[in-house]
C-alpha cells in the first residue's frame, strides 16, 4: 500500500525517484509525487492524482533538479484522489516535505491540537499533513536559537522521533528539510522501509525492487527505527533516542529478475514462471531415502513436530485460499485437525486453541497487515507462529520463529499467481512431514515425492493450454458475470478462479462448493452467466456432473475443467472442456487453478483491463 523512494547522493534525484516510484507502483496508483531540494534550498514539488506516466509528463514539462529528495505513490486511505492529496505534504511553514505509507489514526485529535495551538495551514484532507506540520512544528520549537547545520540535523531526528511517539497508528515514512543539505530521514511502524546502502549515495524505499538497480546492499528497518541518510553514511536510532546496529544484507534477486520481458503483462509472464517456481518451492526439500520432506526452515526438532495437535492456517485473499487447499491436503496426508482463518477476523477474536497448536502466517509479501496482526496475536497467546512467505526479508518473516520460504521470486502482478502454487506445493511438503511422522507409509511417501517431483512437467502441458483458453475466454467477453464451482481439494480453486476474475475483469464472479448450487446459487443460472467447473476425474466426479445436469438444464453454459478420463464423460454436457493431465487428487489444486488463472488474464485483455494495476487494488496490503 503505497510506496515510498528516497534518494541523496551525486546523481540526478529526479530519475532515479521517478524509476523507483515505477518499480512501486504496483502497490498504489491513486496518485504519485515528489519532492527534490534544489541548489537554491527550495524545495520543489510535483504531484498529480493518476499514475507515474502522469507525473513523469508533469515532470517533463516543468523539470526538477537536485541531488536529494523523496517521491510517492499513493493508495488513497484519508482524503479523496486529487492532486492537494497526493503526497509529499508540507509542514505549515513550505520547508519540510514527507512521504508516508501507512495510517495516523489519531489524526484528527492531533490536527485539532495544531489548530489550537494557532496552524491553519493545511492544504489537503490527509493524514500524512498532519504528521508533517506536527514535526514542523517540533522542530522550529526545537530551534529557537541559532544553531549550525549538524545542530539542525540532530535537532530535526528528535523532532521526528518526539512527534512519532504522538502517533497512534502505521507509518512508512521519508522526509526532507530545505534547511538541512543532503539529508533525508526514514522511519519506520507497521509500513516497511528498507535502506539501500550505495557508494556515495544512499536510498530508501518500501520494497528492495525500487533501489535493486542501483544496490543490491540493503538494510531492512525494524519498527520503531529511525534513520538519518546522508550520502557517504547513515545513523539508525530508536525512538527512544538509542543507537541501532543493523547488518548489511545482499538482495537475493537481481534488477533483470523484474523486468517483463516480452511478456506484455507481469501477470502473464508470472503464470508462465510456474514450472520453475514450483521446482523451487520443493528444491532440496525432498527425501527420497526417507519418503518424506525436509523444512529445516521450521526450526522444529522431531518430538515437536510429533507432538503437533492442530494447525491453524491464516492469511487474506489469495493466501487464504492457499490455506483453504492446505487444511484438505494436511488433513488427508497427516490427518491433524486443520482449520483456516481469515486473519482480519482471527485476530480479534478468541479463537479456541489447544496446546500444541502450530499457526502459519501465509503470506506472498510478508507485510499484509491484517496477517502480520495474527501472527503476533498468536504469538502473544504462547502458539508456535510459522511463516510461509516469498519476501525473505518481510515483517512476517522475520517476526516468526521459523517458517519455509516460496523461492517464487519477485512477483509484481497485483493478482497472485505464482506465489499461490508455491503456498500449495509447501502446505503438501508440511501435509507431507508431518504425516509420515504418523500415518503415512513409505509407500504413499514415495509415490507423493514422485507426484511433485513430475508437477513441473504437468504445469508445462497446461500451459500449452493457453492458445485454447484464450478462445474460450473471448466466447464470453460479453458475460454478466461467472460462478465457479469445485469439490473437496478443487472447492478452494472455485473461489480463487472467481477473485483472480473479478480483481482484474471487473466481472461479477462467486465461487462455491459445487454442491450448494442447488440451496440457492442456481436462482443466478443463466444463458449470459457461464459456470466453470473444477470436476477431474475422481472419486466424486459424478456429483459435479449431476450439478453440471442441473446448470445445463437451465441453459447455463458450462466451461469444466476436467482429466482425461473426465472429458469423454463430459461431451454433451459442457459447452467447453480444458482437460487437464492426471494427478493424485490433493495436488490436483496446483494444476487447476492455472487455466483459471489463464481465463482471468484473457478475459481481462479482452476486455481492455489494466491486468497488472486493477483498479482500486494494490499488491502489498499494509492497511487494516
Ligand atoms: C490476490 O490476487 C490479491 N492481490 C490479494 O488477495 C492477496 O493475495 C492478499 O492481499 C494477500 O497478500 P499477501 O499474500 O501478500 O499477504
Amino acid at each position: 500500500m503505497c510506496g515510498i523512494v528516497g534518494y541523496v547522493g551525486r546523481a540526478e534525484a529526479t530519475p532515479i525517484l521517478l524509476d523507483g516510484l515505477r518499480r512501486l507502483e504496483y502497490r498504489g496508483y491513486d496518485s504519485a509525487g515528489i519532492a527534490i531540494v534544489d541548489a537554491h534550498h527550495k524545495i520543489e514539488t510535483r504531484k498529480c492524482a493518476g499514475r507515474i506516466a502522469s507525473l513523469s509528463k508533469l515532470i517533463a514539462a516543468k523539470p526538477v533538479s537536485g541531488s536529494y529528495g523523496i517521491s510517492h505513490t499513493r493508495w488513497a486511505t484519508h482524503g479523496k484522489v486529487t492532486d492537494e492529496n497526493a503526497h509529499p505534504h508540507f509542514d505549515a511553514t513550505g520547508r519540510l516535505a514527507l512521504a508516508h505509507n501507512g495510517v495516523i489514526e489519531n489524526y484528527q485529535a492531533l490536527k485539532e491540537q495544531l489548530i489550537q495551538d494557532g496552524d491553519t495551514n493545511f492544504r489537503s484532507e490527509t493524514d500524512t499533513e498532519v504528521l508533517a506540520h506536527l514535526i514542523g512544528k517540533l522542530y522550529i520549537d526545537s530551534c529557537a536559537t541559532t544553531v549550525d547545520v549538524e545542530q539542525k540535523k540532530g535537532r530535526l531526528v528528535n523532532a521526528v522521533r518526539t512527534a512519532l511517539k504522538q502517533v497512534i497508528g502505521t507509518y512508512g515514512i521519508a522526509m526532507v528539510h530545505a534547511d538541512i543539505p543532503d539529508f533525508i530521514i526514514g522511519a519506520r511502524r507497521g509500513s516497511p522501509l528498507v535502506l539501500g546502502v550505495g557508494k556515495d549515495e544512499n536510498f530508501l524505499a518500501s520494497d528492495v525492487s525500487a533501489i535493486v538497480a542501483y544496490t543490491r546492499d540493503a538494510v531492512y528497518l525494524n519498527d520503531f527505527d529511525v534513520v538519518a541518510v546522508e550520502r557517504g553514511k547513515f545513523e539508525i536510532s530508536s525512538l527512544a533516542g538509542e543507537a541501532g546496529d543493523r547488518q548489511v544484507s545482499k538482495v537475493e534477486f537481481t534488477a533483470e529478475d523484474i523486468k517483463k520481458g516480452d511478456y506484455p503483462h507481469y501477470m502473464l509472464k508470472e503464470i508462465f514462471e510456474q514450472p520453475v517456481s514450483v521446482h523451487d518451492a520443493m528444491r532440496g526439500r525432498l527425501s527420497l531415502e526417507e519418503c518424506t520432506a525436509k523444512l529445516g526452515g521450521l526450526n522444529m526438532n522431531p518430538q515437536q513436530l510429533r507432538e503437533v495437535e492442530r494447525i491453524v492456517l491464516t492469511g487474506c485473499g489469495t493466501a487464504l485460499h492457499a490455506g483453504m487447499v492446505g487444511e484438505y491436503v494436511i488433513e488427508s496426508l497427516a490427518n491433524i485437525p486443520t482449520e483456516v482463518e481469515y486473519a482480519s477476523e482471527f485476530r480479534h477474536r478468541n479463537t479456541p486453541m489447544p496446546n500444541n497448536t502450530l499457526v502459519f502466517a501465509i503470506s506472498q509479501s510478508g507485510e499484509t497487515a491484517d496477517t502480520l496482526g495474527a501472527l503476533r496475536e498468536s504469538r502473544r497467546k504462547g502458539h508456535r507462529t510459522l511463516g510461509i512467505c516469498n519476501n525473505v526479508a518481510s515483517t512476517i518473516a522475520r517476526e516468526s520463529e521459523g517458517g519455509v520460504y516460496m523461492h517464487a521470486g519477485p512477483e509484481i502482478g497485483v493478482a497472485a499467481t505464482k506465489s499461490f502454487t508455491s503456498q500449495l506445493v509447501i502446505l503438501t511438503l508440511i501435509g507431507l512431514l508431518l504425516g509420515r511422522m504418523r500415518n503415512l507409509s513409505t509407500a504413499e511417501g514415495s509415490r507423493m515425492i514422485g507426484a511433485l517431483e513430475a508437477l513441473p512437467d504437468q504445469i508445462k502441458e497446461v500451459l500449452q493450454l493457453n492458445d485454447q483458453i484464450e478462445a474460450i475466454a473471448k466466447k464470453y467477453l460479453e458475460v454478466n458475470g461467472m460462478l465457479f464451482f469445485g469439490r473437496q481439494f478443487n472447492f478452494p480453486i472455485a473461489l480463487e478462479g472467481a477473485l483472480k476474475m473479478k480483481e482484474i475483469t471487473y466481472l461479477f464472479a462467486e465461487g462455491h462448493p459445487s454442491a450448494e448450487l442447488k440451496h440457492g446459487i442456481i436462482a443466478l443460472v443463466r444463458p449470459d452467466l457461464p459456470s466453470v467447473f473444477i470436476a477431474p476425474d475422481d472419486a466424486i466426479f459424478s456429483k459435479n456432473l449431476n450439478n453440471m445436469e442441473q446448470v445445463k438444464a437451465r441453459k447455463g453454459p458450462i466451461i469444466a475443467l476436467t482429466s482425461s478420463d473426465g472429458a469423454k464423460k463430459l461431451k454433451g454436457i459442457a459447452d467447453d472442456v480444458i482437460t487437464l493431465p492426471d494427478i493424485p487428487d490433493c495436488l490436483m489444486p496446483i494444476l487447476s487453478v492455472i487455466p483459471l488463472q489463464l481465463l482471468a488474464y484473457h478475459v481481462a485483455v479482452g476486455l481492455g483491463r489494466d491486468v497488472d494495476k486493477p483498479r482500486n487494488l494494490a499488491k502489498s496490503v499494509t492497511v487494516e
